[in-house]
Formats: C-alpha cells, sequence, structure tokens
C-alpha cells in the first residue's frame, strides 16, 4: 500500500516554468538534418523542418539553450553571422567535427520564435572571454548606434533578439574543456563577464558554471571558489547530471535518481553559505541546464571521433531511450519539482537528434522517443505551484543505491485552471501498489484522468517506424501503480 496525501498549505514554492527548458549545441544531427534541413520536405522558407518544429511546439519547451555544451568553449560567433556564402568553416575541437557555420545566432533566434522558446546563449569563456563577450551581447540585445548592434541591422535584423538569459561559458571545471580552467581563474573571469555585460544591458541573467557532475574531483569547493569570486554578479549556479544503466541493473538505475537531493541540497547549501560570509542580501538559484540519461552509444561515438573526425552532422550521441530510460526522466522531473524553491531553470539536454526526445530520419519523418512523454507531461500539467506530498511507502533494498522507496512522487497545483497534478512512479519491478490518495484544501474537482507509461520490457525503444512506448489513459484515480510505471493523475 502506498498513501499519498496532498494538503495545499504544504507549499514548496511557484514552478518557475524554465524548469521544462532544453537544449541544441552545435553538435552531431541537432542542429544539421535536426531543426535545420533545407533541402528535407518539410522543410519551411527559412529551411527550418517543420515536422521537428511541431513537436517542440508540442512540449511546450519555454526556453532553449544554445550553442553549446562544449562546443561553446571555441566558438566564434562571429563566424555565424552575416552573408551564409562569406560564412567561415571551423573545426569543432569538442566533437571533432566541420562546423560549417549555415546556422548561427540570426537563424537560431528565428527558428526559436517559431517553436515558441525563448533563448539561452552561452558566450565562449574557454578561448575567449570578455570583450567578445560584450560584442555578442550588443549584437544580439542592442539598438545603439554602435558597431555590433549596426552589424545586426546590416544583416538584416532590424531588431535586436532581446535574449534575457546568458550562461558564462559551460562545465570550465571539467579538464576535457577546451581552455578548461581552475576555480579561482573561471571564477574571476565569470564574475568580470557578467558584471561588464549587466553594464551594458541590466535586464539580463547570468548563470556562472557550477559543477559538471557530483562525481567531479573538485565538487563543491569549486561552486565555493567561483560563488566566492562571482556572487555579486551572477544569478543562477549551474548543476549538470547524466544517468546510466550501464549494468543492466533496473532497480538501481531508478534508485540512481535519489543521488539529485544531495547534489541540490548541497549546491542550494554553498550558495547560502556564500551569501551569509558576503553578507549579501541576494539568492543565487540553481539553474540545472543539462539533465537525461546518457550511454547507449557513448563508446561508438568515441570511436567515431577519433578514427572518423571532421566529417559534417556525423551521428553522435544518438542514444535510441529504453522504455527504463523515460522512468528514470520521470523521477528526475519530479525531482526538480519537489527542488522548484532552488532549481528555476532546468534543461534536458538536448532536444532534436543528440540524446534527445526528438530524432529525425533524414529522408523521412521526425518521431517520438520514450523519454518524450514524462518530459511532455510535466511540461503540460506540471506548471504552478509545487506541494510536498506526503509519501507514506515501504522501502526496497538496490545494490549500489541502499533502500529507496517503492514510491516517489511530488504534486503541482495550477489556481489559475483549479487542476491538480500528481506525479508519481512505482520504482519496484515486482510489486502492483494499492494506492490510496487523499487531497487536503483544495475544494471539489469534477474530473480525474490517469495518464500513465507501463511495460514488462524494460528495453522497449520507439523507432520511426514504430512508437512502440507511449502513453495510455484511463478516468479516474488507479487502484494501483504498476511495477516500473510513470503516472500523472489530474483532478480539474
Ligand atoms: O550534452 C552533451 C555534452 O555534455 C555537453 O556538450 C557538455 O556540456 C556535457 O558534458
Amino acid at each position: 500500500m502506498a498513501k499519498i496525501s496532498i494538503d495545499i498549505n504544504n507549499v514548496i514554492s511557484k514552478i518557475d516554468d524554465r524548469l521544462y527548458g532544453s537544449f541544441i549545441e552545435h553538435l552531431g544531427r541537432a542542429v544539421y538534418e535536426g531543426i535545420y534541413q533545407p533541402e528535407h520536405e518539410s522543410a519551411d522558407e527559412d529551411g527550418f523542418r517543420k515536422d521537428v518544429l511541431e513537436l517542440v511546439k508540442e512540449l511546450h519547451v519555454p526556453v532553449v539553450r544554445y550553442p553549446g555544451g562544449n562546443f561553446v568553449s571555441n566558438y566564434f560567433w562571429e563566424d555565424g553571422v552575416g552573408p551564409k556564402d562569406k560564412r567561415r568553416r571551423r573545426l569543432d575541437l569538442a566533437w571533432r567535427t566541420l562546423e560549417t557555420n549555415e546556422v548561427g545566432i540570426s537563424e537560431f533566434y528565428k527558428w526559436a520564435k517559431k517553436a515558441g522558446t525563448d533563448i539561452m546563449m552561452a558566450v565562449n569563456l574557454g578561448t575567449r572571454g570578455l570583450p567578445d563577450a560584450l560584442n555578442l551581447l550588443e549584437y544580439c540585445n542592442l539598438d545603439t548606434d554602435s558597431y555590433y548592434a549596426a552589424l545586426r541591422r546590416s544583416h538584416g535584423d532590424k531588431e535586436p533578439y532581446g535574449i534575457k538569459l546568458w550562461c558564462m561559458g559551460n562545465e570550465m571545471d571539467g579538464d576535457w574543456q577546451v581552455g578548461h580552467k581552475t576555480a579561482k581563474e573561471y571564477g574571476r573571469l565569470a564574475a568580470q563577464t557578467a558584471k561588464a555585460m549587466k553594464l551594458m544591458d541590466d535586464s539580463i541573467e547570468c548563470v556562472a558554471c557550477g559543477s559538471a557532475h557530483i562525481n567531479m574531483p573538485t565538487f563543491g569547493t569549486w561552486e565555493r571558489e567561483v560563488l566566492e569570486e562571482a556572487y555579486d554578479y551572477i544569478d543562477y549556479i549551474s548543476c549538470h547530471q547524466y544517468f546510466s544503466n550501464k549494468t543492466g541493473d533496473t532497480e538501481d538505475f531508478f534508485a540512481s535518481i535519489d543521488s539529485l537531493d544531495d547534489f541540490i541540497n548541497t549546491v542550494a547549501g554553498i550558495c547560502d553559505e556564500v551569501k551569509a560570509a558576503k553578507g549579501s542580501d541576494k539568492t543565487v538559484n540553481i539553474s540545472f541546464d543539462e539533465w537525461n540519461c546518457w550511454y547507449h552509444v557513448t563508446e561508438e561515438d568515441d570511436e567515431r571521433m577519433k578514427k572518423d573526425p571532421w566529417g559534417v552532422a556525423p551521428h553522435l550521441l544518438e542514444d535510441n531511450y529504453t522504455f527504463e530510460d523515460a522512468v528514470v526522466n520521470g523521477l528526475a522531473l519530479i525531482k526538480f519539482m519537489k527542488h522548484s524553491d532552488r532549481v528555476k531553470i532546468a534543461c534536458l539536454a538536448q532536444l532534436v537528434n543528440v540524446i534527445a526526445p526528438i530524432m529525425t530520419d533524414k529522408d523521412g519523418k521526425a518521431w517520438r522517443q520514450t523519454i518524450f512523454y514524462p518530459f511532455l507531461h510535466a511540461s503540460l500539467y506540471g506548471r504552478g505551484t509545487a506541494i510536498m506530498p506526503s509519501v507514506d511507502t515501504e522501502k526496497h533494498p538496490t545494490s549500489k543505491h541502499g533502500s529507496v522507496t517503492d514510491i516517489e512522487a511530488s504534486a503541482v497545483y495550477n489556481e489559475d485552471k483549479h487542476r491538480l497534478t500528481v506525479f508519481a512512479v512505482n520504482r519496484t519491478l515486482d510489486k502492483h501498489i494499492p494506492l490510496e490518495l487523499s487531497l487536503k484544501g483544495f475544494g471539489e474537482f469534477k474530473n480525474v484522468r490517469h495518464i500513465f507509461l507501463e511495460s514488462s520490457d524494460m528495453l522497449l525503444t520507439n523507432s520511426g517506424a514504430d512508437e512502440k512506448v507511449s502513453p495510455g489513459e484511463r478516468d479516474g484515480i488507479p487502484e494501483t501503480l504498476s511495477p516500473a510505471s510513470w503516472n500523472v493523475i489530474i483532478f480539474t
């Protein structure tokens, strides 16, 4: 038996819509053959695939991080603006690919408009720095009588793009990063860059790089040292985390998500410690701007980058996601809702073709991976106020992550729509768990729907020919939660 009680008074926080953000990097076929493919039959007048745009719009993604990722650490944004026939082709060292620069910020801005999303722009703090970040900001956001604003206008974009969210580089703690830095070096550069950028446009928010994952050797000290330098100038610190089931142990995979609690609590604690030490009245929150499962083709990718480099839009990071990956992503989304008091932005990495919910066949259709669905449900029904549910459930042991609860759940109340949504995962593989759900303080609801993903085959995948994993729906509150299931119970 699982008893879930939800009391309207147990408010965690108003959820920032940007919790359901995503990410497009110049990597593999994310941009070329992904969002942009002028020769495809569904391409629009700007070369964007309309079939992809339709699926992106279905997800209601509020913000998309761009253009990287590791790619940004040696990105020369000027290569990607102005007349297309004059654009420089450049070697991308992060993914050992040839970047044609057919798509740059102007094209991506057009695409974002069509997709109904905002841009979260990253600047190169690997091989470049403050002056180039300022030039890019001026090109994007200013309407002044100055060189870079005029350059944008001369390229045909009369109105500024008005990009509000800026990442100060990417994963600068990682020694794989081109231009990798120590925390002190990076903290100072991020601080001075954010400070100068805000002098140019005081409407922007800035994200400093936190650790690339929780197991980085410098995790914790990196955050503290960066924040000691940059606290006054930035608004968010980033977290990144990818999940994997390399040993085929599904229950342990489901349990591994609990590490997000430690990750988020630790980073929030360090932010508050630096805030206290500085006597600041500003709270720095978390931008969890890369998260997903990622493991299915990492060895093949390493091999391809080593043996066959410098191709244009190679097949890289094209994980074909399983049913269990979708359940894990559902669990991650539940964690983000429960930590929405500190996690204000989160980006599913990534959006199209590269570790993505949306895939494209070059000469065929765009299709939905298994992981499309939990993200869709969270984005549609997870907006409003997060309520902390009380979840009374048994626990079960796992091989590497100790004893974890059978059920993990979150709840979101949308007052405007008078809609309460309960998200719940049964993370056992064999128990049909009877559910007792009690609500307090919400008034009357007239309808209840139960949307679910269930399968006895944890390794079921989708393809362009067959979307085997797709949600089912029933009326009413479910009597039991099936083993390894993702459940969305909507009261309206
Ligand atoms: O999303 C793929 C890569 O993962 C990104 O480029 C990098 O930031 C992270 O290591």
